[in-house]
């Protein structure tokens, strides 16, 4: 499959122009009700969020650079459970729950590192390979009834795009490859066997995860939090979207002079297949349902919302680059990695404050535009992930985008 074919980045460059001169919505735009304000607050709804959500759905972990040997390991709990996930002799990246099989111990602790030969849970020191196999025990002969091969860790649903590695609580979920859709292939561009790790770190916020990750979905806020810095550069007017089956979507968004290019990553290496558009506009996924990467020809952030409580989440940000070969990185990407910094302060300024509102009598639900329509069609997948059937009366979102949603059923 090509990357990103010709055919699809002169229908994005139609859909552009479209965008920029039309005078309202499209005819065919539906209204779209308030979503209940509920959904980023009640318990009940949350814990099924949780659960049929955060519990099944593949999910970004990490990068293959950052357990690089046999042994190299690393503990992810995003999901909600102790997950270790180990680079296996036979250098295939495996994950597991890291419960072990005796009584529930952690195998690991720390929260990664590099394993001599094998994982030694602390409790009673049983032993585990790289594989998940148990190795060893003290006082076997005390045990009546032994199978080793019973007693493996347990494994968890681990695939990877690339070097990026996901992770999928679910045993029956569908592979990662086909519920990405369409954006597998149009992310072979960034050079995915080669694209190096640079930099993971990220910070809390004191809100529901959802306040914030509807951020990331739209550009209407540009006006107003990033007036001086974003807003400068980018026409959100222009703005255009595509919406794919399960949730997921992409945001183009034209640069205001079409010649402009980010001073900030000028002289950095590009890959070397990425296409014009990622090149020419902002290029933005979101893998449903918390990974937006705003795609660039020099590099790219990795942006997870990650809910830590009803009402905190963290946001994580990992940074690959094309790979420069020998040496340090560029000079740029210290100075490349604040600036975005400043500009996701701006983003998570109002949150905590939103979250307050939100709770307030006087919200009524959120009325979304035309623009704002991906937020929509996150809502709705989520009640689809859900099961509408569980979901309270008052906390569904009606659905409208269908007609809306490309290639449905790919
Ligand atoms: S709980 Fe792990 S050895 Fe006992
Ligand atoms: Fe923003």
């Amino acid at each position: 499959m090509h990357a990103m074919d010709q055919r699809f980045i002169d229908r994005v460059y139609e859909s552009l122009a479209f965008e920029h001169s039309r005078e309202g919505p499209p005819d065919d735009f539906p209204a779209l009700p308030p979503i209940p304000g509920g959904r980023y607050t009640d318990p009940e709804f949350l814990k099924l969020e949780q659960k049929f959500l955060w519990g099944r759905s593949w999910l970004y972990a990490c990068h293959g650079d950052e357990i690089p040997r046999a042994g190299s390991y690393l503990l992810w709990n995003r999901s909600g459970s102790s997950i270790l996930i180990v680079r296996g002799e036979d250098n295939r990246i495996r994950a597991f729950y890291n419960t072990c099989r005796h009584r529930g111990g952690p195998v690991v602790r720390d929260a990664s590192g590099q394993a001599k030969d094998s994982f030694t849970c602390g409790y009673h020191g049983w032993t585990y390979d790289f594989e998940g196999r148990l190795k060893g025990m003290r006082d076997r002969r005390d045990f009546v009834d032994l199978d080793f091969e019973d007693l493996c860790l347990v494994p968890v649903r681990c695939e990877s795009l690339g070097n990026w590695l996901f992770i999928n609580e679910d045993p029956q979920a569908e592979p990662l490859l086909d519920s990405l859709g369409p954006i597998a292939a149009q992310m072979q561009q960034f050079d995915l066997e080669n694209i190096r790790h640079i930099d993971t770190h990220g910070f809390e916020v004191e809100c529901n995860v959802k306040v914030l990750l509807d951020a990331f979905l739209e550009v209407y806020h540009l006006g107003s939090i990033h007036q001086h810095t974003v807003n400068r550069f980018l026409d959100h007017r222009g703005t255009s979207i595509i919406l794919w089956p399960r949730g997921h979507s992409l945001m183009v968004t034209p640069n205001r002079n079409p010649d402009w290019v980010d001073p900030g990553t000028r002289g950095m290496i590009e890959f070397q297949d990425v296409t014009e558009l990622p090149r020419k506009t902002n290029v933005s996924y979101n893998i449903y349902p918390n990974l937006i990467t705003p795609v660039a020809a020099t590099g790219l952030p990795f942006l997870n919302f990650w809910p830590t409580g009803e009402r905190s989440m963290y946001v994580e940000c990992h940074w690959f680059s094309p790979d420069w070969g020998d040496g340090h990185r560029h000079e740029l990407w210290d100075q490349r990695i604040e600036n975005f910094d400043r500009i996701l302060a701006e983003d998570t300024q109002f949150a905590p404050k939103i979250q307050k509102s939100v709770e307030s009598k006087g919200f009524k639900g959120i009325k979304l535009n035309y623009q704002e329509r991906r937020i929509y069609h996150w809502h709705e997948e989520l009640d689809r992930r859900i099961g509408i059937d569980r979901i309270p009366q008052n906390l569904r979102v009606s659905p409208r985008l269908s007609g809306l949603v490309e290639g449905r059923g790919d």
